[in-house]
């Protein structure tokens, strides 16, 4: 019997947490009559029990609408590997005891978390314990295999496309070459899809190590038959062959992924030595992670949530919710996580892209 559920966020923010924020509360309130609990900046609330708020009908309105998360999150802070203080020095605590030990004052029957691989991860393990918890996946990076899509996701291409409109007018001016670098860790999601909306010349994604040389070649061949400027995106994570990832810091025992950053400027920097070409260098960053939520994001948060309540109602702890075509289903958290969603590099959209002319930087054969 469900009386009280608790939600938080955690990770990277992205267009459309509110949204599922709303979708769980009204779903809990008007549908279920349960007591919502907001815990705040993802785990930490429930390890500290701080700031954490009943919500009610009043608190989730308006916030459709609204990026960011009403909520707070952090993606550093596991709890099975939490930094604390201890007379005077930094030491690594397990704090899940603490977090059994809330669950119970606070009387909460279930909890909803909203997050990505690591706060998932972290979902599996307290679930482990007993935790009665469900998942629901973020990214804008739309790199969860175990559903077909992330919310935030479209809306972080249809930022990035915007971008590449505006750029393409100044690079046109100028006679530029303009690299665009976009978010994408380990998947180019966001590159691919923003690159052929945008009408890109050249897409740089982590799952095809380029070629620089391959890459001047085609805006120098642009350049000679009359386009004089030339659009290149570049996924964060993308790596030259024979070559690593950006790193701009390393991962440690509380945050978990590597910080990415400077692939935009290596890229540019080489291209202009090759091609002679004045070339800009933009990173959109977080940017993309920002806003408010499309259409599309929306409904599709809102899917999630009502979901999410729903596996609660069912007792259905330890799944997440996910998408399967047009469909809303369900998944256990300790299948979808750890498995990436990549873009196939001799799949259908690399495919289209190259038809569209669209240099990869795919190293000669
Ligand atoms: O995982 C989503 C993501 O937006 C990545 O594309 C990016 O590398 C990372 O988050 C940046 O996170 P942070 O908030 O730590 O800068």
């Amino acid at each position: 019997m469900i009386r009280k559920i608790g939600i938080s966020t955690g990770g990277g923010d992205c267009p459309g947490l509110n949204a599922v924020i709303r979708a769980i509360v009204r779903a809990a309130k008007l549908h279920y009559r349960w007591d919502v609990i907001g815990i705040e900046d993802g785990f930490d609330g429930l390890i500290y029990a701080r700031n954490l708020k009943l919500l009610e009908l009043r608190d989730i309105s308006g916030i459709l609408h609204r990026g960011g998360t009403i909520l707070g999150t952090t993606n550093r802070g596991n709890p099975f590997k939490h930094t604390v203080e201890e007379n005077g020095q930094e030491v690594i605590k397990d704090l899940t005891p603490q977090i059994l030990e809330n669950i119970k004052v606070l009387g909460l029957d279930a909890i909803i978390t909203i997050g990505g691989d690591g706060t998932l991860t972290i979902a599996r393990d307290l679930h482990k314990l007993g935790v009665n918890i469900v998942g629901v996946p973020k990214t804008i990076d739309n790199d969860l295999s175990a559903t077909d899509l992330t919310f935030g996701f479209t809306t972080a291409v249809d930022t990035a496309t915007e971008a590449l409109d505006k750029l393409h007018t100044t690079a046109e001016s100028h006679h530029r070459v303009m690299v665009v670098e976009v978010m994408g860790r380990d998947a180019g999601w966001i590159a691919i899809e923003s690159g052929i909306a945008g009408g890109a010349d050249v897409i740089l994604i982590p799952e095809i190590p380029f070629d620089l040389d391959k890459v001047a070649q085609k805006i120098k061949r642009r350049q000679i038959t009359g386009s004089r400027f030339s659009i290149v995106v570049v996924a964060e994570g993308a790596i030259p062959e024979g070559g690593k990832k950006s790193i701009v810091a390393e991962a440690n025992e509380e945050y978990q992924n590597v910080r990415l950053g400077g692939i935009g400027y290596f890229v540019g920097h080489e291209l202009e030595k090759r091609t002679g070409i004045d070339t800009r260098v933009v990173v959109l960053g977080h940017l993309q992670r920002g806003g408010s939520p499309n259409a599309f994001d929306r409904i599709l948060a809102t899917r999630f949530g009502a979901m999410a309540a729903d596996l609660v109602a069912a007792g259905k702890f330890g799944h997440m919710v996910c998408i399967k075509g047009r469909k809303i289903e369900s998944v256990t958290i300790d299948k979808a996580i750890g498995l990436m969603n990549r873009v196939d590099p001799n799949g259908q959209m690399v495919y289209c892209a190259e038809q569209m002319g669209i240099e990869f930087g795919r190293p000669y054969a």
